[in-house]
Order: C-alpha cells, then sequence, then structure tokens
C-alpha cells in the first residue's frame, strides 16, 4: 500500500467506527459533562479520569497520560501493531482491505490471523466430533450425565478431541495450514526432537476459551478417561495469555454490566453449570493464580465480585488472593460461603439453581465477615487464655476496615458474643491498630496502585500552570483545529514556545498542515509519532475550550509567548534590585553602600527599558 492510499483507507476506518462504541467494550463508560467517562483500562485506578470524547472521536486519560483515536486504543488495547489495527478495525467496518504484498510485520501478521482463523474452525470441528461423529459418544454420555443440556453444549460449543495423534494435525494439514504455525498456536504439539508434529489434545472434552472479543483464542482440555493432568489448557500463544483472560467474560459481559456485579469461579464447568441454571454473571479464572491484570479487567465491568470458590483448603486460600486483588483494583468484595468439600457445580446438580442462589450467592459475606467466620471455625476457644487469642486475632482483622461505623459494628458484635465491655474492645482494637500501623511503616511499600485515592482522602497535587504555559497550551489547542492560527502562529512565534514538548508539537503542526493535511485533530494526533507528543497532543484536544476563537485572543496568546523571555527577565532583575536595596539599607561602609545603590540603579534603567518595549507591545503586564 502507497503511504497515501493507507492514510486514506485509515481515515475512512476512523470516520466508520464510533470510538464510544468501540471502547464501550472495554470499558463501562458513563456521560460526564461533554465527554464519556470510565476507569482507564492502561493504569489502576479507583476514579474515573478516562475520558472519550464522541464529538472529537479521542480518548485521553487525565491520570496516565495515555490518548489518541481509534486505532491508538485498539492498539494499546490489544498490543497490536499498526497494520493489525488497521485490519482489525477495517473488519469491524466493513471495509475491504486492498491485498498487500509483504510489508515488514507482514507476515507475522498473516501466521496470528492463522490462528485466530483456526481456533474459529478447530472450535467447530471439536463441536461436531462431540455432537455427530461416533467418536465422541463417550464424551456425550458423560456430558449428559453431569446435567449439561443439548442448549448449553452448544452455546459453550463444547467439543471432543478425539483419542489420537494425527486426527487435527491432518485436517489442519488438508486445509492448508502451516503446522509449525499450529504448533505456535498451541493446536499441536511438536516431539522432543522436533523432528514430528502431532495433536496437542487427545481424549478430551474441549472447551473453548474466548477474548473479550468473542474470538477463539485456546482451549481447556479436560481428561476424559481420568489421565494426568484433569484439565490440559493451551499453552502461551501469541493469542492466549492466561494471565490476561478471563472464560466467559465475553459471554457475561452484558449480565455482568446490567447487575453490576460478576461471580468469580474456579472452574469452567462451575461457570457452565451456573449459566446453565440462569445466573449468566459468572466468570473464571484458568487454573493459574489470579492477577492484577485480571482484577482491572473485572473492575472495568462490575463494582461488586462474589467470589465462589470450592469450600476446600485451597479455595479458601485462593480467595484471600483473589480479594487483596479485587480490593485494589477497587471491587466491591463479597464471599459466598460453600460447604466443605463441594464446588458450586455440584451443589448446583445436588440441591438445584434456587438452593445456590438462595442459600450460598445471597449468603455472600462481606469479606471482614467472612474473615471473623473463618477464624471462628478454625480456633476452639476452651478457656480465657484461648478467648484472648481469638479477641486479638478478630480485632486485627476487624482493624483493617477503613470505615470506622463498620469496625464500630463488628466491635459491638464481638463484645456481645464474649460478654466483653465495648470500652474494653475498643481500648484493644486501639493497641491492635497502632501495632499494624506500626508493622506497615516498617515494610513501607509505595503503592503502584491508584493516583487519586490516599487513605480515602484525596491528594491534590497539582499546581496551577504559570499563565505563559497555558498561554502556549491554547495556541496549541487551536492550532489543532485552524491552519489559519497554525500559519500565524508559525509567522508570529516559530519555534519559540517555552516548553520543549510543547515546541515538538507545534512544529508537528507546521509540518502536518505544510504537508497538506486537513484540519483535524484525530488525523493529526494519528500523524504525530513520538508518543510523547500523541499523549499531548490528544490531552490538548481533550480540552473543553469554545470553538471560536477572536482574533484578539489568538494575539493576546501569541504576545504572551513572544513576551515570556523579556518578562522572565524582568522578573530577575526586580528581584535582584529588591536584594541590592535591602543590602545597601544595611551597609554600614559608606563607600560599599554607594556602590550598591549605582548597581541598583543601573539595574533600574534596564529595567525601566525592559517595561517600555513590553508596553510598546502592548504587554498586559
Ligand atoms: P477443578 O479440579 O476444581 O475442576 O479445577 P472442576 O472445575 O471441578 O472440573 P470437574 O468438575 O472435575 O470437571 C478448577 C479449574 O482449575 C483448572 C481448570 O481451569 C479448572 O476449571 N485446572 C484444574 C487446570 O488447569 N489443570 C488441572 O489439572 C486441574
Ligand atoms: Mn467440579
Amino acid at each position: 500500500m502507497s503511504r497515501s492510499t493507507s492514510e486514506e483507507l485509515t481515515q475512512q476506518i476512523r470516520s466508520a467506527i464510533d470510538i464510544v462504541d468501540l471502547i464501550s467494550e472495554h470499558v463501562q463508560l458513563k456521560k460526564s459533562g461533554r465527554s464519556m467517562i470510565g476507569l482507564c483500562p492502561f493504569h489502576s485506578e479507583k476514579t474515573p479520569s478516562f475520558h472519550v470524547s464522541a464529538e472529537r472521536q479521542f480518548f485521553h486519560c487525565f491520570g496516565c497520560k495515555a490518548g489518541g483515536d481509534v486505532f491508538s486504543f485498539i492498539m494499546q488495547m490489544e498490543q497490536l501493531t499498526f497494520p493489525e489495527a488497521q485490519r482489525k478495525l477495517a473488519e469491524r467496518a466493513g471495509i475491504q482491505l486492498p491485498a498487500t504484498h509483504s510489508a515488514d510485520g507482514e507476515k507475522e501478521n498473516t501466521a496470528k490471523l492463522a490462528m485466530y482463523e483456526a481456533h474459529k474452525l478447530v472450535a467447530k470441528l471439536y463441536h461436531h466430533v462431540l455432537t455427530s461423529m461416533p467418536y465422541g459418544q463417550k464424551a456425550m454420555e458423560y456430558l449428559r450425565k453431569r446435567g449439561m443440556s443439548d442448549q448449553t453444549i452448544a452455546e459453550f460449543q463444547i467439543g471432543f478431541a478425539p483419542d489420537s495423534w494425527d486426527f487435527l494435525t491432518n485436517w489442519l494439514q488438508k486445509r492448508g495450514f502451516s503446522l509449525p504455525v499450529m504448533v505456535e498456536a498451541g493446536l499441536l504439539a511438536r516431539s522432543e526432537s522436533g523432528q514430528r508434529i502431532y495433536d496437542r489434545f487427545r481424549g478430551r472434552i474441549m472447551f473453548p476459551i474466548h477474548d473479550t472479543q468473542g474470538e477463539v483464542i485456546g482451549f481447556g482440555g479436560r481428561s476424559l478417561d481420568g489421565s494426568p493432568p484433569k484439565y490440559l489448557n493451551s499453552p502461551e500463544s501469541p493469542l492466549f495469555s492466561k494471565s490476561s483472560v478471563i472464560f466467559n467474560l465475553h459471554r457475561s459481559r452484558t449480565s455482568i454490566r446490567k447487575r453490576k456485579q460478576a461471580i468469580l469461579f474456579e472452574g469452567y464447568v462451575d461457570v457452565i453449570s451456573a449459566w446453565q441454571a440462569g445466573i449468566q454473571q459468572g466468570i473464571a479464572t484458568l487454573g493459574t493464580a489470579f492477577t492484577e491484570q485480571q482484577a482491572r479487567m473485572i473492575r472495568r465491568n462490575a463494582e461488586q465480585v462474589i467470589i465462589c470458590y470450592d469450600g476446600d483448603a485451597a479455595g479458601q486460600e485462593a480467595t484471600e488472593k483473589a480479594v487483596d486483588l479485587l480490593q485494589q483494583a477497587g471491587c466491591a468484595v463479597r464471599v459466598a460461603p460453600l460447604p466443605q468439600g463441594v464446588d458450586p457445580d455440584e451443589y448446583i446438580r445436588r440441591n438445584g439453581a434456587e438452593a445456590f442462589s438462595q442459600n450460598v450467592l445471597l449468603q455472600a459475606l462481606p469479606v471482614t465477615a467472612f474473615r471473623l467466620q473463618k477464624l471462628r471455625t478454625r480456633q476452639v476457644i476452651r478457656d480465657e487464655s484461648d478467648q484472648a487469642r481469638y479477641v486479638q486475632e478478630a480485632l486485627s482483622i476487624i482493624t483493617q476496615l477503613p470505615s470506622a461505623v463498620e469496625r464500630d459494628m463488628y466491635e459491638r458484635q464481638l463484645a456481645e458474643e464474649f460478654s466483653l465491655s465495648l470500652d474494653a474492645i475498643k481500648v484493644e482494637a486501639r493497641k491492635a491498630y497502632k501495632r499494624q500501623k506500626l508493622h506497615q511503616q516498617r515494610d513501607k511499600v509505595t503503592p503502584a496502585w491508584n493516583n487519586s485515592i490516599n487513605n480515602g482522602k484525596f491528594t491534590l497535587t497539582k499546581t496551577l500552570p504559570p499563565a505563559h504555559q497555558t498561554a502556549e497550551r491554547m495556541l496549541l489547542y487551536y492550532m489543532m483545529r485552524s491552519r489559519e492560527v497554525a500559519d500565524r502562529v508559525q509567522q508570529e512565534c516559530g519555534a519559540r514556545f517555552y516548553t520543549d514538548e510543547h515546541s515538538a508539537l507545534a512544529a508537528y503542526l507546521y509540518a502536518y498542515y505544510a504537508e497538506g493535511h486537513p484540519e483535524d485533530p484525530g488525523r493529526f494526533i494519528h500523524y504525530v509519532q513520538d508518543e510523547k507528543c500523541k499523549q499531548l497532543a490528544s490531552g490538548l484536544a481533550m480540552m473543553e475550550c469554545k470553538e471560536h476563537v477572536s482574533e484578539l485572543e489568538i494575539s493576546d496568546y501569541i504576545r504572551q509567548v513572544n513576551n515570556y523571555p523579556m518578562r522572565a527577565e524582568l522578573d530577575e532583575l526586580r528581584a535582584e534590585q529588591q536584594k541590592l536595596t535591602l543590602q545597601a539599607a544595611n551597609e554600614e561602609d559608606e563607600d560599599a553602600r554607594r556602590q550598591t545603590v549605582i548597581q541598583a540603579a543601573m539595574l533600574g534603567m534596564r529595567i525601566h527599558e525592559l517595561e517600555n518595549a513590553l508596553k510598546e507591545k502592548g504587554s498586559d503586564h
């Protein structure tokens, strides 16, 4: 593609896709003033600083400064190169891409596309094997016995990989897929010697795993005959990264957003069972440790998360880890109680959907209550010293709560439970709190989290920018919208912006218009190569300024920018003069005093000169 056709295409795609629609699939957006705002997907935050403008078709995060148009968004969100993003968005917009020749990265790109295509087809194939071929019969019986309906099997496109070394290998080869690429995609495996390529999944029930866009990117395969491992998952591949995949998120998203609530399970089958029982906001991680990234993905869709892990020790331990990460990501967390040794799927099968809703989900406890309950069931209290230890441990859980009202509530409960006076409990609580504080200070870590909330208090660190900086920003803002303003600024200021980043952006603007591009901030942001400048541009473009600006205002801004060096010198001289005057007043030696007075007078002349020059230029100062 030549540069100009590529650019035309980019423009065509940009006007066909609404950025609000696109971003809404990843971030929950709310209207606020002229923008839509939400939690930034590119950094951790609890209060939204991610703005999307429908009117101007770009986004900007005031927290991490990420910003840009639909292309920048999808590139950052899905770690795509520009051609990949172009292809993806073109497809979405229904725009035909011209056939391309081997540009850089094209090969890699084709491989990735083949991997997506293969996953889509293989999911279909395995599903077909399960439902319609003799190979799949035993697996089908097994699933039916476990209570899975045909509808569920179809909805989740559950499949079966025959117990064969070359079933899939042959099938893929016949369809022209490159076998090494299929090994990289994780559908096939390669023998240690590297000589032989064979089917990775054999004799397994296959659960397709999708990305947030609903594309199949991997599989979880459950062994049918019990040969280990029980579940074999796809390996890490260019499509599939366990730490950032959540099973069923694409399917449950609508329901999760509607209820503002997600239910986090441990296993695929738990999610599927719950779904079949009418509970559609279930998701699961893939048998690996829950990650910060997954917590953030969840937070973007849900305000509350109910953790519903197995009732065994491992499940409880995993619960604690998930609680921490989810709370740090800003989710309100509850923990659903399951009887020991039962997982959600078994519970639903034994007791039905209604009982699961009533006795498990609705009984979900706030984290503190859950921790206290766990403590209570673990400790046997026989005498006073057991009781004292229990109270101490309970208090160390309670004092972690940021809300005084909630602490008070639990403290009262504790006092009542052991017939202790509330005063005594409060005294102990204060001690426990102090101990904890000390502890925290000792291993102080700077929280990587949140920029705006600290212990529930807002911290405003921003200082007001100096006037000339504001003037520079206003000029750049209008230059992005008007070639005329840009031309004028180029003539009258050139590169004389005081802030380096501002002059760099101005230089980009001059070049942009010189190359004959139209007045369009979205296009301009795209044109800017340098990441820092791009961020600056998207931030500026997001400013809410009035659409029309008078020539007088522009003159004023230009003057402020041009006069800045003189004004800066003036300020310096005035300060110096003041210092000398003071020095003179305190000088005892007559001769030295006279010298100082003369110096100050000379400074005064230069100051006068500068003041006049500024006045001539019509400065407001
Ligand atoms: P479980 O062992 O609890 O399985 O693993 P399950 O969901 O109850 O499945 P059934 O009912 O026996 O069929 C929970 C999750 O842990 C991961 C899988 O993601 C599974 O869904 N896992 C488990 C693995 O990745 N590998 C394993 O060998 C086992
Ligand atoms: Mn199970």
